[in-house]
Parts: structure tokens; sequence; C-alpha cells
């Protein structure tokens, strides 16, 4: 039975034909996500009935069921008129890179478990390393994730700043991180992690555009020295998540450097402007960060799960976990560029580094270039819609692709707009033809675009406004 069940499962013919199939389920999928006639975004189920369904399917589903109700219950990055949370719409090459990576498995711990892509990895590290100017001693690898990377550069600026051996002795010191209050919840979590506590997170407030309010830097600094908090780096966001306005990163790094301490640059999201001539001036200073991140699978086109985390000086790659697998790593000397497992927080990971460079090899640095020019340019575009029509309000001029705005309507009070701006957002996502989601900026309730598709227009754009009016009107 056993010897049978496992024939099957690894069958060569079976793999052939559901592949096969399973390509041109998907062409058909990318098809009808960017087609005018198949205007759904997300057929939305409540959580309850999503469950019941699932349950359900597993007792009583056709095999050949399976992935097309996946598709059907599942949100479609690839439509334009996805315009919600910051995830991109992958290039279709990257899903092959990912089979790839599925089959192989090749866990890129030690050199023997992954020697093409960890040398790949390589490879892809120092694309992007030279694409920030790092021209020292850069270097860095690839990681599960924007929140894990954070956390893993905040251990490396610990490692690199503190003088105690926290990693090994545990501190006693009370020691402390600066960031902007708009800054992504995973910089809290990571501090949280680190054992830092609430007095050791020291929130530097945003000024009226939500970026960092810089003029603050030394007021907070020094009432945090003298409570005795050692303050050992500084996280500038580019940008930050809710409103996606960048940090000035020059200021930051300047005042990082006058106060000795580490800086890290948080951009997950708009790190990939460093690819925009258009945009790279928003990350003027960002070669001067000991550390920062890049979501892959943000403004790249890649699919979740795919992040950079660079180092100007790559010894502080090396140096943040030394903590001993002796089964795994031996105890040589080696090429600091091999053996991921002692760099990461992983020890097995995807072959994510495939993604990279099939992009990087088929189009080069000028796909990024055009993708992120193009949307932050339609984010421009859509804040010219807006400003002109009275019945919305923005609340800032965007920076990068991420535009927040809200209807209002003269006599509402502000309570009134809040609730009716979650009723609007709420009916969008039950309709289905749009996907955009929502946030509170210092209290107030906003709606919130993310343009992540390259093929949204400002047609599409258009449609939404028109849509969100309709929309309004009837909840009135
Ligand atoms: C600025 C910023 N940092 C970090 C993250 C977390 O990244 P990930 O979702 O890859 O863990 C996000 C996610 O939206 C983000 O916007």
């Amino acid at each position: 039975m056993a010897k049978e069940i496992l024939k099957t499962v690894y069958s060569h013919n079976q793999f052939a034909n559901n592949g096969h199939q399973l390509i041109d389920t998907l062409v058909d999928h990318l098809q009808k996500s960017t087609s005018a006639k198949n205007p759904k975004t997300i057929n939305w189920n409540v959580p309850k009935k999503e469950l019941e369904f699932w349950k359900d399917f597993l007792k009583n589903g056709n095999d050949g069921d399976f992935i097309p109700e996946v598709l059907k219950h599942s949100i479609h990055t690839h439509n334009p008129r996805y315009m919600g949370h910051q995830v991109a719409a992958p290039a279709p090459i990257t899903a092959l890179t990912a089979m790839v990576s599925s089959i192989l498995n090749n866990g890129m711990a030690v050199f023997e478990m992954g020697m093409a892509p960890s040398a790949i990895e390589q490879v892809v590290i120092e694309s992007i390393c030279k694409k920030i100017g790092y021209d020292r001693n850069p270097g860095g690898f690839l990681t599960s994730g924007g929140t894990l990377a954070n956390l893993t550069a905040l251990l490396s600026a610990r490692k690199a700043i503190v003088k105690q051996d926290v990693w090994n002795e545990g501190h006693s010191a009370t020691l402390g991180i600066m960031v902007c209050e708009e800054a992504h919840y995973c910089a809290d979590r990571a501090a949280k992690i680190m054992g830092l506590g609430e007095k050791g997170i020291i929130k530097i407030p945003a000024s009226e555009n939500f970026s960092m309010d810089t003029t603050l830097l030394d007021r907070y600094y020094t009432e945090a020295a003298s409570k005795g908090i050692e303050i050992f780096a500084i996280i500038g966001s580019a940008p930050s998540t809710a409103t996606g306005a960048y940090d000035n990163l020059d200021v930051l790094s300047k005042f990082a450097q006058q106060k000795q301490i580490w800086f890290h640059v948080d951009g997950a999201h708009g790190g990939a402007a460093i690819y925009s001539e258009k945009y790279k001036h928003l990350l003027q200073g960002i070669v001067h960060a000991d550390s920062i991140v890049i979501d892959g699978h943000k403004m790249m086109l890649m699919p979740t799960i795919t992040t950079a985390l660079l180092f100007k000086d790559k010894k502080h790659a090396q140096d943040t976990f030394n903590q001993r697998a002796d089964y795994l790593l031996d105890d040589v000397e080696e090429e600091d560029w091999i053996n991921s497992g002692k760099k990461t927080f992983e020890c097995t990971k995807t072959m994510m580094c495939l993604h990279w460079f099939a992009l990087l090899k088929h189009y080069g640095d000028t796909l990024f270039d055009a993708f992120v020019t193009r949307q932050y340019d339609l984010a421009k575009t859509f804040e010219k819609m807006l400003i002109e029509d009275p019945k919305f309000q923005l609340a800032t001029s965007p920076q990068s692709n991420i535009l927040c705005f809200r209807c209002i309507e003269k006599g509402k009070t502000n309570g009134q707009l809040d609730a009716w701006n979650a009723a609007i957002r709420q009916r969008l996502l039950e309709d289905g033809e749009f996907y955009i989601v929502q946030t509170k900026l210092r209290g107030i309730h906003y709606l919130r675009t993310t343009l992540m598709n390259p093929f949204t227009t400002k047609d599409h754009l258009r449609q939404l406004v028109k849509k969100i009016k309709a929309v309004a009107a009837s909840i009135n």
C-alpha cells in the first residue's frame, strides 16, 4: 500500500499532466484578471463561510476543482483594479522560478545544500549593493520577509554598537532605538522581541506630511539619555507604510554619524526606488546606511516572500548570530558568502534568489526603473484627479505609489465622516470590483490605495472614483 501511494505521488506522468494543465489554468486566470470583462478583484466571503467551504471541500470536493476553487476564493493582484495592500502582481516568470525552488528544495543552510542558489544569491546581492552605491566592503543576504529582515538588522546593530556582549550575556543596560511614530509595526515588534520594552522604543513624532520630524531628534535623544537609555540605532522609513512618506535619510545618516549609532533603512516598500532615475532622490543619504531592507515581493514584481538585507560592511552580516550548530557548520574560515545559515535567521530557506536573478538576467535593472517610476507617476495623476474633485480630501501629497484620501461632505461631523468612509470601504470590499484598503491617520479614517499593478491606468482610477461616489451616495 505504502509503496503504491508513494509511486503515485511521485509519478512523472502525473506531474507532467497536472503541470501542463495548471499552466493553462493560470494563463487563463491571468487573461481573465486583466480583461475588462471580468471586473471582480475579490469574491468576498466572510471568514466563517470560507472555513466551512474548505472543510466541506476536503470531504466532498473534486480533485480537479481544487485550483479553480482556490482561484475563485482568492484576491487577484493581477487585476488592474487591485489597489490595496503592498503586494506585487508577480511577473509570471517568477512563478516558474518558484516552482523550480519547490522541486529542488535546496535549503541553502550550507553550501552543499544549494551550490547554485548560494552563488546566485551572492551575484544578486552584489548587484543591489552596487546600485545603492555601496563601494567599500558591502554584502548581505536574502531572507524571508521585511519583518524578519528588520529584526535581523537591529540584532546586527546591537552587536556592532552596544559594548556589552548581549548575545551571550543578555543585557543589563537599558537599550533603545529611535524610529518615527509612523514606521511599520514590525520595528516595534522587533524591539519588543529584543527585550527593549516600551521605554526602549523612542518614537519620534511625524511632521505634517507624516515623515519623521527630524527637528526633534536631538531633543528626544537627550531626553532618553537623561533617563539612562543607551540608544544604539535609528531607523529611517523609506517610506512608511500607511502614507508612503519617506523619512529624510540624509539628515538621519548625519545624526547617526554624530551620535555614533547604527543607521538602518527600512526600504521594504520603496527601497526599490534606487532603480528609478526619476525618484531615487527620495533615498538621498541611503548610501550611508549601515543596513537596508528591500522587499522583492512589494515593488520588484516578485512573489512572496523575498527580501534583501544589505550591509555597508559585510562583516556585520557575518557577525550577528555567532551561535554554533556543529553538525552543520565547518569551523574553518570560509568565504563569507557561503553557508547562508550562519548569517540568516532561517536555517532552511527557499531559493528566492532565483526570482531576482531571472528578472535581472531577462530584463535587467531597467525593469525596476520602469515599474517604480510608472507607479509613482500614476499616484501623482490620481492625486490631481482627487484634488480637482470637491467630494474628496487627501491626507497628504503622495511621495510614492501610496495614496490616502477620504470622502467629505459639508454638514457631516468628523465622527460621521469616519463612519461613512468605513462603510464605503466595507461596501467596496463586498462589491469586489475594486480592492482598496483603509487606515487611521491622526484619528481620522481614510481610504487607502497602493498602486501595485503595472496595468492600472488613469481610466481605472476614474472608474474607481465614480464607483466610490456611487457607493457613498447610496450610504448617505
Ligand atoms: C515599511 C515596511 N516595512 C516592513 C514591512 C513588513 O514586510 P513583510 O511583509 O515583508 O514582512 C512592511 C509591510 O508592508 C512595510 O511596509
